[in-house]
């Protein structure tokens, strides 16, 4: 069959040559674009402000449109800058030191931004928390990475056991009230003491700056780690695949708890020097297209879910609002369907360009290119000065079309450097020599396109956020009612896939619709909402290895209505 094509229609891009590049790009290249490419001084934060604010071109230039349904406010580089500085001041008053973890739990909001920075000038590692996470997740991130403070809001403080939790000292409270005990700060009042003039921590390129936790498909989430040269390849590629141009005004749609909210809603714009839009609330088609209209947004960096989402909304939502300003549009975090491609360009006038990475590669490793014939349903190609195969088991590259490991050529500027306090977790990654080994199965065309063909483990993406099936099953087989849980990816039109649970229920525990949803319930209060699964099946018993695993291909299997496959394995 021949492969479906959408045209270039962008005219000058960045990346005006991709073999080209390909061929002859160095990531030395690349460093040459930071002050510290001469002084050898590093700092990702300030890279990222001080050195827009300290440059007359810049410094009066909008680093961050702010807006919620409640708020909208707005900051020049150099208010960022004075902001971050407090904000480290802040931490370095209250004691916090170069490679202390510096958590931050809260909605996203001008401070959550300032807090990120300033924590990374003075040399801090920060841990962006997502907000909606609940008591049991908020300890297992915070109890594994020792974080000594916590910047959070009194609306979120319940869900920290903070007694529980010995290394956390700290708290720094967002819209604090009234008199606070030891250890408590008020956020506001104490950024109104502090300084505006901060001594940046000096580091070097491979100190800690950042751990995403992300979810395996056993264990508990894993704290992947990343330092301070990440930046070259956030730079990067904001130039060559978001395109970014001095007069952009870009917005990402993720929030800093997962990664896309990081390295693409705060440093790949700012090293480039971008505008970032963020919008706090709710989703909702009306507030988006609203977003874009309001602010000129010219770069849309999204996902999947959310295009479908919009989708369903219909055509005529579209056409209320003037979205003309749009010029590049990209997704990430699930496969974009060839589908939602098509609609785009027909309600937006937009090819929607797909990007491939991972928490743990830090930044986008595949994608597809302004300057590039798009295949819908293909990630694209990989960025220049990385190598991406697939691979066998036994690290032999396959030829086109044939599937297998999708694997990269270590190393790369922004790929982690551990998984906290767990090297044998970060070893898994690497066991094949020389590559890293994503996990997602994938095979390449013979003109070196990439097209996923799914995950190799159990991990469930639903609604573009990783959740992984182990947690899930933990949480369920904590309800007094469930006896043993397995969880699933099921596929859905519109997140991808929903979370699916298997449950075998104890003695005494009748089947029932209302006890469904009290399982249900349960697990959202303890762990996220996100997390909590849509469809729970009542089941006698759950198919077992005879070690006692429960086999979650077999439920996948009976849930698809596909063969069972070898069950030689299987208990009776
Ligand atoms: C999946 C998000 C298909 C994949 C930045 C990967 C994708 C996991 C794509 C990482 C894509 C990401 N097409 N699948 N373009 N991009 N994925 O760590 O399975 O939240 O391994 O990082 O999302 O998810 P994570």
């Amino acid at each position: 069959m021949e492969t479906e094509r959408l045209a270039v229609t962008v005219k000058e891009a960045n990346l005006p040559d991709y073999e080209k590049t390909a061929r002859e790009f160095d990531w030395k290249e690349a460093e040459k674009a930071f002050s510290w490419y001469e002084t050898g001084k590093v700092n990702a934060a300030y890279e990222a402000i001080d050195r827009h604010a300290e440059s007359e071109e810049r410094k009066n230039k909008l680093a961050l449109i702010y807006s919620d349904p409640d708020r909208e406010e707005r900051y020049t580089f150099a208010e960022m800058k004075e902001q971050s500085n407090r904000f480290g001041n802040v931490l370095r008053k209250i004691g916090v030191q170069k490679g202390d973890r510096v958590f931050i739990f809260m909605p996203r909001t001008p401070e959550l931004y300032f807090s990120f920075l300033g924590a990374i000038k003075i040399g801090a590692i920060i841990g962006p928390l997502f907000e909606a996470f609940m008591e049991a997740a908020v300890r297992d991130r915070l109890e594994n990475s020792e974080a000594v403070a916590l910047v959070t809001t009194p609306a979120l403080l319940p869900r920290v056991p903070v007694d529980e939790l010995p290394a956390l000292k700290h708290i720094i409270l967002v819209g604090a009230q009234g008199e606070l005990p030891e250890g408590y700060y008020d956020f506001h009042k104490e950024m109104a003491s502090a300084s505006p003039e901060l001594d940046i921590e000096w580091v070097d390129r491979e100190d800690g700056m950042l751990i995403h936790y992300t979810s395996g498909s056993t264990g508990k989430p894993k704290g992947v780690y990343h330092v301070h040269n990440a930046m070259i390849q956030h730079y990067q590629t904001g130039k060559w695949v978001l395109d970014f141009k001095e007069d952009d005004v870009y917005w990402c749609t993720a929030d800093p708890g997962w990664v896309t909210g990081t390295s693409y809603g705060i440093f790949a714009p700012w090293l480039n020097g971008v505008t970032n839009v963020v919008r706090g609330g709710r989703f909702s088609p009306d507030d988006w297209y609203q977003t874009i209209e309001k602010y000129r947004v010219t770069v849309w960096y999204s996902a999947p879910t959310a295009f479908r989402m919009l989708m369903a909304a219909g055509d005529d939502v579209v056409k209320k609002y003037d979205l003309s300003s749009l010029r590049h549009v990209l997704s990430v975090g699930e496969p974009l369907n060839p589908e939602v491609i098509r609609w785009g360009m027909k309600v937006y006038n937009q090819r929607i360009h797909d990007t491939w990475w991972m928490t743990e590669t830090g930044a986008i490793l595949i994608a597809n290119y302004p300057s590039m014939e798009i295949k819908p349903g293909s990630m694209g190609r990989p960025i220049p000065g990385v190598q991406a195969a697939i691979i066998d088991d036994n690290g032999n590259e396959l030829p086109p079309y044939q599937m297998g490991n999708l694997a990269i050529r270590t190393p790369w500027p922004s790929m982690m450097r551990a998984i906290w306090k767990n090297p044998e977790k970060y070893q898994e990654y690497f066991r094949i020599p020389g590559w890293y080994i994503s996990g997602d199965s994938a095979y390449m065309d013979e003109e070196g396109y990439f097209w996923f063909q799914g995950r190799l483990d159990d991990v469930i993406v639903t609604g573009g956020k990783n959740v992984g099936p182990f947690e899930v099953e933990s949480k369920l087989v904590e309800h007094p009612a469930v006896a043993e849980a397995g969880v699933i990816g099921k596929p859905d039109p519109v997140r991808g896939q929903i979370i699916k649970a298997f449950v075998a229920l104890r003695a005494g525990y009748q089947p029932s619709e209302e006890l469904k949803e009290e399982i249900r319930t349960y697990v959202k209060e303890k762990l996220a909402a996100h997390a909590a699964p849509r469809e729970i099946e009542f089941k006698d018993k759950l198919p077992k290895t005879r070690s006692g695993k429960i086999m979650r291909r077999v439920l996948k299997a009976w849930e698809l209505g596909l063969p069972t496959g070898d069950l030689s394995t299987m208990e009776d």
